[in-house]
């Protein structure tokens, strides 16, 4: 596997050789340098700063003044309250003037899947966060049919069943590796030496990405989905062009390398980059940058804190409902089960955002042309409509597969198989090695109104006797 710095090298070598090279990513440079400006010329970026002051009781607080865009809230354990209310009094509700302007929520399981099932009267476009994201990337997850069919259908071979099976193998090899590699004499951070390393070393897999060089892809993704403007995280824009830039020149060289490995007769892998390369409907992409690296940006972005926070809050869910932990052990067959449990109970995408295309009656409610509205899968996840106790955490749940943390109709998630495996394969890992897995004190929460996940959790192992 080639070095970043020399897909560099190499790069900078045909950069000043060919102009066909250079232009792509000097373009997608310039034009992230232009939106970005423009963006803060046009007003658009607020440059939005959140300080956590205390949530109050969902009891005390006015039906329209209920802002579940907090970026707080699930940190402060104040979101399921909030939408149990919703869901009760307002399952339609607008907040008129939160800080990324006025919504629609939409928390009813039923509701939601209505929304999301219907792309005619629903557009995803341009962007499925609430706020402005940094920049403007072509992905297909914010294009309405039929230009997103089109660009969803060069790229979903990469996950294909004949795919994930080559794939199973060394990914399983990569997740024994970090696990035969964990302390067990002390209390470790869970998210770093598990979570992210696996889902690194993932991303890394599907991509061909130089492995010694994956922490770049967390990087990235981390700062690009913590934008402050976008969802309420901690990124500001001085962070943001440096790793765009950084994402789009590694992305460029990476394409070029494989191009020549190609050439040179390396026989082809079944990442994506190959993929792309020869397909017909693809082979030509680095020619269009925006949808080259909106592309793979869409990539590593939706599966990087999905699958990581679904690696940590499976092992939260078991610490809270223990009895769960001893049923697993006693019939480990129920993993697969457990697993669409674990992406119901932990929901790691909060919502998505859609933008009606025209007036439209729904819910009791009258919704304008333009109107943003959210479609809360965390809500709908803990819909008692749907799930009975939905709040607990149940390996055996006989519904557990209809979960709405993918989604629903076009746009439902790509990568579902591929986050399940990995999950499969991390819990069949665990149960081989450990008697027990002790979440020490509270995980640290994403600071997020759209990432529904943890920065940190202390845990003890207990390998097994
Ligand atoms: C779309 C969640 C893992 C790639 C989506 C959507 C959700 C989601 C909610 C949008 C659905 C909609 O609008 O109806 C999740 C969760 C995951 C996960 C909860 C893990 C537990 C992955 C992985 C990949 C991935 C590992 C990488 C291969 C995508 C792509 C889309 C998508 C490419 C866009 C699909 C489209 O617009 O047609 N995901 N995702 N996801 N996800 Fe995932």
């Amino acid at each position: 596997m080639t070095t970043n710095s020399t897909l560099f090298q190499r790069t900078k070598v045909r950069v000043t050789d060919t102009v066909q090279a250079t232009v792509p990513v000097d373009r997608v440079i310039q034009s992230v340098a232009l939106t970005l400006k423009a963006k803060r010329l046009a007003g658009m970026m607020k440059a939005l700063r959140f300080e956590e002051r205390p949530i109050p009781d969902p009891a005390d607080v006015p039906l329209e003044e209920i802002d579940v865009s907090n970026p707080f809230m699930n940190r402060q354990g104040q979101w399921y309250p909030y939408f149990a209310r919703l869901r009760e009094e307002a399952p339609v509700h607008y907040q008129p003037k939160s800080p990324f302007g006025p919504f629609w929520s939409v928390t009813r399981y039923a509701d939601i899947q209505a929304v999301d099932s219907n792309a005619e009267v629903f557009s995803a476009e341009p962007y499925i966060v609430l706020g402005p994201p940094p920049f403007n990337a072509e992905m297909f997850i914010a294009m309405d049919p039929p230009k997103h069919d089109v660009q969803r259908r060069a790229v979903q071979g990469v996950v294909a069943p004949k795919n994930l099976k080559e794939m199973e193998s060394l990914i399983r090899e990569r997740v024994q590796d970090v696990l035969d590699n964990l302390p067990t004499d002390r209390p470790f951070d869970w998210v770093e030496r598990v979570s992210k390393e696996i889902t690194g070393r993932m991303l890394a897999t599907l991509l061909d990405f130089p492995f010694e060089e994956r922490h770049k892809l967390t990087y990235w993704s981390d700062t690009i989905s913590g934008s402050a403007d976008a969802t309420g995280g901690t990124t500001h824009q001085d962070e943001l062009f440096p790793a765009a830039v950084d994402l789009a020149r590694n992305f460029t060289a990476l394409w070029h390398d494989k191009a020549a490995r190609r050439a040179a007769g390396e026989p082809d892998g079944f990442d994506l980059i190959t993929l792309m390369q020869t397909s017909e409907d693809t082979k030509d992409l680095i020619k269009k940058p925006f949808e080259f690296l909106g592309n793979l940006t869409l990539l590593i972005v939706g599966g990087n804190d999905t699958t990581r926070n679904s690696m940590s809050g499976g092992v939260l869910a078991l610490n809270r409902f223990p009895d769960e932990f001893e049923k697993l052990k006693a019939d480990p067959k129920l993993i697969p089960n457990m697993v669409s449990e674990i992406i119901r109970w932990q929901t790691p995408l909060a919502y998505m955002r859609r933008v009606a295309k025209k007036d439209v009656h729904f819910g009791g409610q009258f919704i304008r042309k333009g109107d943003v509205v959210l479609m809360w899968y965390a809500s709908g996840n803990r819909d008692e409509r749907k799930f009975e106790n939905a709040d607990d955490f149940i390996i055996d749940r006989k519904n557990a597969r209809n979960h709405m943390s993918f989604g629903f109709g076009v746009h439902r998630c790509m990568g579902n198989r591929l986050a399940e495996m990995q999950l499969r394969i991390l819990w069949e890992e665990l149960l081989e090695r450990f008697d027990r897995i002790d979440v020490i004190g509270e995980p640290g929460y994403v600071q997020s109104n759209f990432v529904k996940g943890y920065s940190d959790m202390q845990v003890q192992l207990t390998p097994k006797p």
